[in-house]
């Protein structure tokens, strides 16, 4: 399949170089320092990538929002993403089902395949990426219509209208919600408490049957008891989606994330970068790179 490095020439973007086990070596611009990132455990030849993603940057215009970024997502796995603030976590999911599209200014440099597909090839449907590929946010962003039209909107945008009572109550059940609104469905989904209304922003992600769902901080506006329900629900979902969270909440990411990738900015420019990406005891216990101990260990972020 075409690959759209013409994107990048332009921008000196190399390709990730494989050095000795674990460890990446980035060409970087000529005359730039080399980075080099850890991976701290052997890439994964069994589990099967959904993204490998090859030097991807971001640029909004003239700002470098996240440069230098290659790593694999494996499926049926939970990858947290951590970093502090304004290190470019929210980009970097957005960028892989395409959520970024809609600012003008942004720009992808690298390459991220998706099942092996150049997701940013000329082509490219967007609408099948989201279906594929779908998102819940910080907020949860209920439409202002009932539960069930909320579950039921991407269905029936796509077409997706056989049994669309089954398909909307196996979405509500997935998501644990089905037995809190099962008599209420056709009441307003704006009534519903923040944790509820999180709960079907899920229901309503996973009603056209993804392949990934992409959650950026779903818990940071919820209570502790709706945190804990989304975490579980975290833990059920896994089985049947590949999840990428980004999340501020080290104990959270301990507690549902398999593998962790840290993200900080580069101590000379500024820009959003992947300092260490590795499995999750490796992370929080015995980070190599001393920017992701003073991270995990709360010295700063
Ligand atoms: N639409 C945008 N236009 C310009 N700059 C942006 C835009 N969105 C994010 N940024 C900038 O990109 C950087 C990374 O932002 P973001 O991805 O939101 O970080 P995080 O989610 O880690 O807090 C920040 O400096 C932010 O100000
Ligand atoms: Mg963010």
């Amino acid at each position: 399949m075409n690959n759209s490095r013409d994107r990048t020439s332009a921008d000196g973007g190399g390709d990730g170089v494989p050095t000795v086990a674990g460890r990446v070596r980035l060409r970087t611009e000529p005359g730039a320092q080399v980075r080099t990132v850890h991976e701290t455990v052997a890439p994964d030849t069994v589990r099967q990538s959904v993204f490998d993603i090859n030097d991807m940057g971001v640029q909004y215009g003239s700002k470098t929002a996240l440069a230098h970024t290659t790593m694999k997502i494996y499926r049926h796995l939970v990858t947290a993403i951590i970093g502090p603030s304004g290190c470019g976590k929210s980009t970097f999911l957005r960028s892989l089902n395409r959520m970024n599209d809609s600012i003008d200014s942004f720009r992808l440099l690298g390459q991220v395949l998706y099942n092996g597909h150049d997701l940013y090839a000329p082509g490219v449907n967007r609408v099948e990426v989201r279906r594929r590929i779908g998102m819940v946010f910080q907020k949860p962003n209920p439409f202002p219509k009932s539960i069930y039209d909320n579950v039921a909107w991407a269905p029936r945008n796509i077409g997706l209208t056989a049994d669309l009572d089954a398909r909307v109550e196996r979405a509500l059940r997935s998501a644990a919600l089905w037995d809190e609104v099962k008599d209420r469905l056709r009441t307003s989904a704006m009534a519903l408490s923040g944790g509820q209304q999180q709960r079907l922003c899920i229901a309503r992600a996973i009603a056209v049957e993804p392949d990934v769902l992409l959650l950026d901080e779903p818990a940071s506006a919820l209570d502790p008891v709706s945190t804990a329900a989304i975490e579980d629900l975290i833990g059920t979902l896994k089985n049947r989606y590949t999840i990428v969270i980004v999340t501020h909440n080290m104990q959270q990411a301990a507690r549902v994330a398999d593998r962790a990738a840290f993200f900080s900015l580069d101590r000379t420019d500024l820009v959003g970068t992947l300092i260490e990406y590795g499995d999750i005891k490796t992370i929080f216990g015995n980070p190599r790179d001393q920017r992701t101990r003073d991270y995990v260990t709360g010295q700063f972020g």
